[in-house]
Formats: C-alpha cells, structure tokens, sequence
C-alpha cells in the first residue's frame, strides 16, 4: 500500500485551488429547456442498446432546476473553486452563429451565485455534449467546422469572460476521439480509424485556435486543456513488455501532450498508423503549420488521473513465455486500479518532460456501490480512502518540485456517467434519481473536514 504521509490541508500553498468537479450533459437534464439545441448525447442516448440503463437519464440530476441547491452543497463542502462545463447546444441558435439569450442567462447567473459564494468557476467549454447541428456539418472530422466551434468561444467568453478567469478548452479529447470514432461506444458512435484520427487532429487544432479568442474576450484569464492521462507500466522487464507499453503511452499520452508542448505528434505512432491498411498514407488532414497553433502556450495543463494500464505485447506468441511481474492492486467499481503512486509519477514526468507552468488536477475520483445505512447514512470508506491517498500522492508531488496549483475531485454528485447510465457512483453526495434528493456521504463529511484543516491525512 503507498505511503501516507502525515499531512493535512494546511500543508499546500493557502493559494491552492480545492474543487470538485461537474460537466454539463452528466447533471443538467431538460435537454429541451429554454431553446436548447439537440446534442449528439441526447441523440445518441435515444439508440436501443448504447447506454446500459436509460431509465431517468434524461433527467440526470435536474441540476438546471436544483442548481441553487447544489450549489449550497457546495459551498458548505468548503471549497475555493469549482469545474464545470456550457452546454454549448444550451447557448446558440440552430445557425451555430447567434446566442440563445436564455441559454446564457442560465449561465451568467450560474457563475455571479457561484462568486458571491467566494467559489472561482473553472469552466469547460467542451466537455462532450456538442450540438447535432455542428456533428450534421461535419463536426471534429471536418477541417471546415471548427470555425462553428470559435464562434461558439467567441459567444459564451465574451458574455461571461469579464468574471470567469480559468477556462478549458477540451475535456479529455483522446476519450472524445476514441470511443466516439473508433470503438463507437460514446456519441456519436462511428468506428474508423480515419475518422478518429481527424478528429484528434481537429480537437487540438481547434484548442490553439479558441486560446487567442479566449484571452480576448477575457482579460487576464488563465486557460488550459483537460487531458485524461494514464501511465503505462509494462507487465514484465521483457523487451516485448517494455515496447508495448511505450506505445501505448505514445498513442494514451504523447499524442497530446507532445504537440501541445511543442514537439509534433510522436514519430513512431505515425509510423504504426500508416501500416494499418484502412488509413493508406492518408495523413493529410496534418498541415504542418498546424503544429505552431496547436502549441500556442497556455497557462496550465489540467489532468484528469484515475488508474494507471499495465501493459501486455497485444501479440499473443510474444508473450507466452514472458514472466509476470505486477499484480494489480484493489479496483474501484469501474475495474480501475487504485494506484496513487502513479499519480505523483505522473506528475514529476510531466515536470521533466514539459515543463508546464501550473498543473490542476481537474478529476480525480471513484466510483463505489454501497448501502444506504439507517438514517439515510453513507458510509463510502473506500471513496475517502481513494481520495485520502491521491491527495497525498500530490502533496508528495509538491514537495518534489511540481508546480501544482489544485485539485478537483471528480465528482460533487452521483451523475450520468456516459455509456454507463446511472451505474456508476463518483460523488461526494449521493443523488437519488427517482426523488431527486441530494444526500451527502461520509466522503463529502470528510473532505469538508479536511478542508477545515480538522483531519490529518
Ligand atoms: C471522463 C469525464 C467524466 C467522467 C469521469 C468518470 O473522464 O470520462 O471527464 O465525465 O464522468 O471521468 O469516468
């Protein structure tokens, strides 16, 4: 088991950001409300068989009704910030070009109730749920569509970017590429390798293009991108082993991290993808000026962490005769290992080979069945336990030098959890989704606790 360290919360920097974490599509519901557009989620939720339980996912949390009451949850769990996203389907008209007047106010009080609570948005832009609108023309596959994506930018930082002071760009664009346009298991479900890698292409394209856009229309903000980000450990010393896990990272980490921090996509993937006979050479939606936008220097890199891969040569022949030599630890309910220590290696490799200027953890979290005890108690111990030792693990990073400026736990409420529906439970307050009532657990008790500076970790 890591080591934890005799520590509590006034051992970070008093300026550190303490949060927890939302996204629009996985708590709003009223997917039709006040001029709406459809998204590629609501669509995608409607096909027979893509999401495992549908039951009440339309409503979500009805936090575009109960948002006040979130919000006091919020602001009694004690925290200094707040990451959530737009619905950018919610702020625009069908032309992709004019706001929906009702759909901004929605926000714009959203984000004055949030700072007269002395809570700082962090506020992602593209956290999945994109209009049908923008997937009908083309969405991320075209080139031609990310002008739809600035516009969009341009609307919703202008109206709110004289208060929000730290924005995302993309959420997790590897999960948006790869399980949308490759395994097809995420909206909108295609399955090409061509189209996924577009995609990629696009999302990072269209990040260094908003940037600009962003500093425009909101002085002196800080922006960043989310990257969902999971270290590989080969499964054996085996040379086997060792080269499947580096290409993993390559294809996992590297083809977004490189290129953001100024180094073009990895040379090896490249290679590996031209062999796969569908794709036939065809890189040429890669212009290489592209490159330069893409590294348009941001100011910090949020960093969604779970679990870590081990990682096995896929070639079966390969590895018949290789040795074992990790043995994964406990697993959350997700099958994710739970694995602080790659965490804090996480963190001091990104250090030494990108040297970004502030780092956020922008989710990190379980999810856990439990019981609901007599007098409607939670006792989620494993989720504290989690959150217990990947704070550590970033404390122990700290101290080593990592210029982290914040944590967010992923997630303050039970919410949608994509293909999973309503299975998976990430939050601090457990959501009863046929009531609608809000019950905070032990691990909102503790985290609260903790950022009283009552608990020693
Ligand atoms: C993601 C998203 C969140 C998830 C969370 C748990 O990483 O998939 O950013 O929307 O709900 O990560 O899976």
């Amino acid at each position: 088991m890591y080591k934890i360290k005799n520590m509590k919360k006034n051992d970070f920097n008093p300026r550190f950001r303490w949060g927890a974490a939302t996204s629009s599509f996985q708590i709003e519901g009223n997917i039709d409300a006040d001029g709406k557009l459809e998204s590629i989620w609501d669509r995608f939720c409607k096909i027979p068989g893509k999401i495992k339980d549908i039951e009440h996912v339309e409503a979500a949390c009805d936090h575009y009704n109960l948002w006040k009451e979130d919000f006091d949850l919020l602001e009694n769990l004690g925290v200094n910030s707040y990451r959530f996203s737009i619905s950018w389907p919610r702020v625009v008209q069908s032309d992709l070009k004019q706001a929906n007047q009702k759909g901004i106010e929605y926000y714009d009080k959203i984000v004055d109730d949030l700072l007269s609570r002395n809570i700082d948005p962090f506020v992602t832009l593209n956290h999945w749920d994109i209009p049908q609108k923008f997937q009908d023309k083309g969405g991320w596959v075209e080139r031609e569509s990310i002008k739809y994506f600035l516009d969009y930018v341009d609307i919703i930082t202008n109206k709110l970017g004289d208060r929000v002071k730290n924005w995302i760009t993309h959420n997790e664009p590897w999960i948006i590429a790869y399980l949308g346009y490759n395994e097809g298991t995420h909206a909108p479900g295609f399955k090409s390798l061509q189209k996924t890698l577009a995609v990629n292409h696009h999302l990072l394209l269209s990040h260094g293009l908003s940037v600009p856009i962003i500093r425009e229309n909101s002085k002196n903000s800080q922006v960043g991108i989310a990257l969902n980000l999971t270290p590989a450990y080969p499964a054996s010393s085996s040379q086997a082993d060792l080269e499947a896990a580096k290409l993993f990272d390559e294809q996992f980490n590297a083809w977004y991290l490189d290129p953001l921090y100024g180094k073009k996509y990895p040379k090896n993937i490249i290679e590996c993808w031209k062999d796969r006979g569908e794709l036939k050479n065809n890189f040429d939606f890669i212009h290489d000026d592209d490159f330069k936008v893409i590294a348009e220097p941001t100011d910090f890199l949020g960093v969604n962490y779970y679990s870590r891969a081990i990682i096995r040569c896929p070639k079966t022949d390969m590895h018949k005769n290789l040795p074992i030599e990790i043995v994964p630890g406990e697993k959350t309910k997700f099958d994710w290992e739970v694995f602080p220590e790659g965490l804090e290696k996480l963190l001091l490799r990104l250090k030494k080979d990108y040297s970004p200027e502030n780092i956020y953890i922008t989710e990190n979290g379980a999810s856990y069945d439990y019981n609901i005890q007599e007098m409607g108690k939670i006792n989620d111990t494993k989720r504290i336990e989690y959150l217990e030792s990947h704070i550590n693990a970033c404390k122990i990073a700290v101290e080593k030098g990592v210029p982290l400026r914040g944590y967010f736990c992923w997630s303050l409420m039970d919410n949608f959890e994509w293909a999973e529906g309503l299975n998976h439970r990430f939050g601090l307050v457990h959501v009863d989704f046929d009531t609608q009532k809000r019950i905070p657990k032990h691990s909102y008790k503790w985290y609260q606790q903790f950022l009283k500076n009552e608990i020693n970790i």
